[in-house]
């Protein structure tokens, strides 16, 4: 398990708790490949009837290691598949997956929580998927998912423009299922995480199946996104974008 990604099991809820604070709690490779660990356990655990995600007091997550992504633009090798392996296990999940937000919650930190069953937002939450500015193209499914959700006109804000959401527009979006203050943000998430765990299991998974429907189609989409994702990497604006996030401190300072 990587230092950065802690697990906990209680009271048939698995904790997944991203814990990289120091860097906005951007997700590496190793952090990728450890939350697919973390569901598959879930998966594969009787007892374990459900995951929570949650991040860190005032950040949930800055969506990927944006020095991973310049490396991967550098360089002639393919990136790691780590982070597909991720969005495979949260996309199929048959068990309920539950996210506890607090902060900032970007690119595949927003993305993730389209594939979420219940998710729980502090008022402080900001949610924002700047693909467009970096270069890139919408992942995880959210090209399929977000207009889904939320209509063209506000996926496109969101996935396109790059506009950022407040807690109360991502409930009015569809992706969040409760505003909650601050202070109560993990209690409450893992309530619910526990409550759900709690209800009778066959009863739940064949409700949640009929709820979700057929995933095959985000499975697929992703899937697409994620070639077009791996040639915008290696892209000149993305180069530039990401080679201007890395640089930012240097403006700052002078
Ligand atoms: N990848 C790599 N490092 C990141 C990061 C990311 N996605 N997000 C934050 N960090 C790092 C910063 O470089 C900084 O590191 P340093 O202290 O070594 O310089 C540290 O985390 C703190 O971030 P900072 O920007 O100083 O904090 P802030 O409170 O001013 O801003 C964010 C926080 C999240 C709004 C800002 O860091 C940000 O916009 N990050 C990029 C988000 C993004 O575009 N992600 C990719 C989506 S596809």
């Amino acid at each position: 398990m990587d230092e950065h990604v802690l697990t906990s099991a209680e009271r048939g809820v698995l904790t997944v708790r991203i814990n990289r604070p120091e860097k906005k709690n951007a997700l590496t490779a190793a952090m990728y490949a450890a939350l697919a660990n973390a569901l598959d356990k879930a998966a594969a655990h009787k007892d374990i009837r459900v995951t929570l995600i949650l991040g860190v007091p005032g950040t949930f997550c800055a969506g990927n290691d944006i020095a991973d992504f310049l490396q991967v633009s550098m360089s002639n090798a393919p990136g790691s598949n780590a982070v597909f392996d991720f969005l495979e296990r949260i996309i199929m999940a048959a068990k309920p997956v539950v996210a506890g937000v607090d902060g900032v919650a970007i690119g595949v930190g927003t993305t993730m929580l389209m594939h979420c069953d219940h998710v729980v937002a502090s008022e402080a939450s900001v949610f924002r998927t700047p693909f467009v500015d970096l270069g890139i193209v919408p992942e995880a499914g959210s090209s399929l998912l977000g207009p889904r959700l939320m209509g063209h006109h506000r996926a496109f804000a969101l996935l396109a423009m790059g506009e950022p959401l407040s807690a109360a527009e991502a409930l009015a979006a569809g992706f969040v299922s409760h505003v909650v203050p601050v202070a109560e943000l993990e209690e409450r998430a893992r309530a619910a995480a526990q409550a759900i765990a709690a209800k009778p299991p066959e009863a739940l998974e064949i409700s949640r199946r009929l709820i979700r429907g057929d995933r095959t189609d985000v499975l697929h989409r992703m899937r697409e996104e994620a070639t077009l994702f791996a040639e915008r990497l290696k892209s000149e604006e993305a180069r530039a974008a990401f080679m201007a996030f890395m640089n930012r401190g240097a403006g700052k300072a002078s």
